[in-house]
């Protein structure tokens, strides 16, 4: 099972004790806000079950991450398949959510590119995308921050988020470039 360690993070399998600070962190308003609501604690603990067995399966998945050598939980960063269709899946996508008391420091983008890294380098993706609503903007910038690009004709309504302001979703995409390994590989078969 894969660990990724950055310069200041270390993106790890989930923890029981990653459970509460989770609850606190889906049930925050405003770190919730391009979500068409916040999440109960029966929620989360689906969300931690999943991803969790998504890494034990598949080896790679939506990491826990912490602070090194802290060992508190902050968020999780990492890869996903999107289950439901749209123009451009099957697809990887890279994503993220920090406790807002940890937004500021370059964590979501340094958790991001490690990664993504994984997701070329280890799983030889051709592609990975990252998407959000319009209005988001801090997510935004870490999908420019890792040298996404967005083109508006790949904009599209996000088919699990009800009509209204939040539906309508950016998608970001980063191809693989300068990587050693073959071009034009698939998504792997274990969807996350
Ligand atoms: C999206 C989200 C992860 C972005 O958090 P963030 O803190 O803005 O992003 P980063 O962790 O990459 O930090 C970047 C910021 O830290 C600053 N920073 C401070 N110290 C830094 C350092 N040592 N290194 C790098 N950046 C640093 C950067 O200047 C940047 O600030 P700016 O955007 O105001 O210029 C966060 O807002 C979040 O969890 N939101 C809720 C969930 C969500 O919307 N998820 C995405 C849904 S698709």
């Amino acid at each position: 099972m894969t660990e990724l360690r950055t310069p200041r993070l270390l993106l790890r399998q989930w923890r029981e004790s990653d459970l509460d600070p989770f609850v606190a962190l889906n049930a925050d308003s405003e770190a919730m806000r391009h979500f068409p609501a916040v999440l109960t604690r029966e929620q989360t603990v689906r969300a931690v079950k999943q991803a969790h067995s998504r890494i034990e399966e598949n080896g790679w998945g939506l990491w826990a991450v912490e602070v090194s050598g802290d060992g508190r939980f902050i968020g999780f960063v990492g890869l996903a398949a999107p289950e439901f269709d749209a123009h451009f899946t099957p697809a990887v996508e890279v994503g993220w959510r920090l406790a807002r008391d940890r937004w500021g420091n370059g964590y979501a983008t340094e958790g991001a590119r490690a990664a993504v890294a994984y997701g070329f380098e280890e799983l030889g993706l051709a592609e990975i995308v990252s998407f959000t609503t319009v209005a988001n903007g801090r997510s935004r910038r870490v999908m420019e921050r890792l040298g996404m690009t967005h083109d508006e004709a790949d904009d599209f309504d996000h088919p699990s988020v009800p009509p209204g302001p939040l539906q309508r979703h950016v998608l970001y995409r980063l191809p693989r470039t300068g990587s050693p390994r073959d071009p034009g590989s698939s998504p792997p078969a274990s969807r996350a």
